[in-house]
């Protein structure tokens, strides 16, 4: 199943809450939500009680992307705050099969993330146990960036290997998706978009109409 979702980091943060609704008109499931620490990466964005608002405001799915050094330091504080999802990063949680198994003891969905530099088969140990597998297409830390070309053989890579095992782990792609390259990712095997700038600049409505209205070809097994 494809799904869109829209990162309210290139949101504008004085009326996130309308513009999550007018996102939401143009029939998106999911809001992206892109947590950094200024350690992991080189940024600080938002945490937990913007978290806590944003649940308030929106029944779609959280995907929380945690760009945070010791992640599992925050795990149930995310999760109480509002997160359905919530990503780590393979590269900042040292305890990564314990800190998957505390997001499931507690009902959530548990992602790994992997910079565009690392290798997939730090993943592979995880095969079966992970919900979902975010590879970044941009260096982590910035909205706004262009689509890293090598991540595409990266991508088809990492869905031919979960295919060969019989798996159909959600593949996550974040960071530089437009409407030139969307279909790129989705025909490499990527089935969990995230935009920021492709969403929350412009028509923000038309914009994830655009989108979800390609992806519903896509589900419908019409590639437009
Ligand atoms: C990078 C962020 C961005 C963001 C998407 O750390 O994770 O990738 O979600 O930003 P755009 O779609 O503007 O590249
Ligand atoms: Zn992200």
């Amino acid at each position: 199943m494809v799904i869109l979702s829209p990162s309210i980091l290139a949101a504008d943060f004085t009326i996130l809450g309308q513009q999550m609704k007018l996102a939401e008109a143009g029939g998106n499931e999911y809001f992206h939500f892109d947590v950094m620490d200024g350690m992991f990466v080189p940024n600080i964005s938002f945490g937990i009680p913007v978290l806590s608002s944003v649940r308030a405001v929106t029944d779609k799915v959280l995907d929380v992307h945690l760009m945070v050094q010791a992640p599992e330091r925050y795990v149930d504080k995310f999760i109480d705050a509002g997160a359905d999802i919530l990503t780590v990063h393979q590269e900042a949680c040292v305890p990564l099969e314990g800190t998957i198994a505390k997001i499931h003891e507690r009902g959530k969905r548990a992602g790994i993330a992997i910079k565009p530099h690392t290798d997939i088969a730090v993943l592979e140990k995880y095969f079966g146990l992970a919900d979902m597998f975010l590879v970044m297409t941009v260096e982590p830390g910035f909205g706004g960036q262009k689509y890293l070309d090598s991540c595409t053989d990266k991508i088809a890579t990492l869905r031919k290997a979960l295919t060969e095992r019989g798996l159909d782990t959600d593949i996550q792609v974040d960071g530089g998706i437009t409407r030139d390259n969307v279909r790129t990712v989705l025909d490499a095997g990527a089935n969990i978009i995230v935009m920021g700038s492709s969403i929350f600049s412009g028509d923000i409505t038309e914009n994830t109409k655009f989108f979800s209205e390609l992806f519903d070809g896509y589900n419908k097994g019409e590639r437009a």
